[in-house]
């Protein structure tokens, strides 16, 4: 196995794993610590790979979850006929509906369901087709440098603070069908720290979720933007990100614990066919 860093603040090919292969007990620890210390790893040329490899190479890392339920059926699993553990991220559309969820506009900074007690810890998201011409790349965000490069005051504004992870919308910005309550103070959703402590390496990091419908527990709600929007800023520049381009075979897994990812736009005519299991979490601290 080779670990090639991409050069940023996150994010390294690792070249020579087969995912339809089992991996050994040393493969499975040499991944793990490569995913610890790069926090996105990308492993090209996975091809001919079923749903039971993907979801067996996932297992290595933990249990996996049940992927969350459509925002527009309310079934799991998307539209496709796949096992509940598998979400599908698509625009293609058969019988006139997608086969997938997050459609072609481009999806916002985010975690995934961290409007859930046990957010997920990660989610390995393979292409089967992506538009050849790059567009619909997904980036990624290393928040534990994103902390450690807060100035002090707004690391005190933060630190011991509780944030409401709204449940409204999803990472499309597209209302779920809940009772949208116009106050963020009064959404459903989870509250974890804004400063949490990965599990596994014991580093601080951010823990923001998504910044529609956010609220800091406690503070009136115009502080509470004035502070979130600042954090948010700062946590969103280049210098803690990573693009990653697709192409066809890419399968690739963020840590969902201290990083938050986007994706670009593209052209309604291209099509784009992705499928995800995700590794259950643990609730932050
Ligand atoms: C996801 C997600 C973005 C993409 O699967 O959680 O946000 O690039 N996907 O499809
Ligand atoms: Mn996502």
């Amino acid at each position: 196995m080779q670990i090639i860093p991409s050069g940023r603040p996150l994010g390294a090919e690792i070249a020579g794993i087969d995912m339809r292969r089992p991996l050994d007990a040393g493969e499975v620890a040499e991944l793990k610590q490569a995913w610890n210390d790069h926090l996105v790893l990308v492993l090209r040329g996975q091809f001919d790979v079923s749903l039971d490899n993907h979801m067996t190479f996932s297992r290595h890392f933990g249990k996996l979850a049940l992927s969350p339920p459509s925002p527009v059926t309310g079934k799991r699993g998307q539209y496709e006929n796949v096992p509940p553990e598998i979400a599908v991220v698509s625009n293609i559309e058969k019988d006139g509906r997608p086969i997938g969820a997050l459609g072609t506009a481009d999806v916002k900074w985010h975690t995934d369901s961290s409007f859930f007690d046990i957010p997920p810890a990660g989610g390995l998201l393979r292409a089967i087709e992506v538009p050849e011409d790059g567009s619909g790349a997904t980036s990624f965000l290393n928040l534990y440098r994103a902390y450690e490069a807060l100035d002090d005051d707004l690391k005190a504004r933060i630190t011991g603070k509780l944030c409401n992870h709204s449940a409204n919308y999803d990472s499309s910005g597209r209302p779920y069908p809940y009772a949208e309550t116009g106050d963020p103070t009064k959404s459903p959703g989870a509250r974890h720290p804004l400063v949490r402590t990965h599990p596994e390496t014991g580093r601080k990091c951010l823990f923001l979720g998504r910044r529609l419908d956010a609220w800091i527990v406690g503070l009136p709600v115009e502080e509470s933007e004035e502070v979130l929007n600042a954090v948010w800023d700062h946590a969103t520049r280049d210098e803690f990100s990573w693009t990653h381009k697709w192409l066809n075979g890419d399968m690739v897994m963020w840590d969902n614990r201290c990083v938050m990812h986007r994706r670009d736009a593209f052209d309604p005519s291209l099509r784009r066919h992705m499928q995800r299991t995700q590794i259950v979490g643990t609730r932050p601290v």
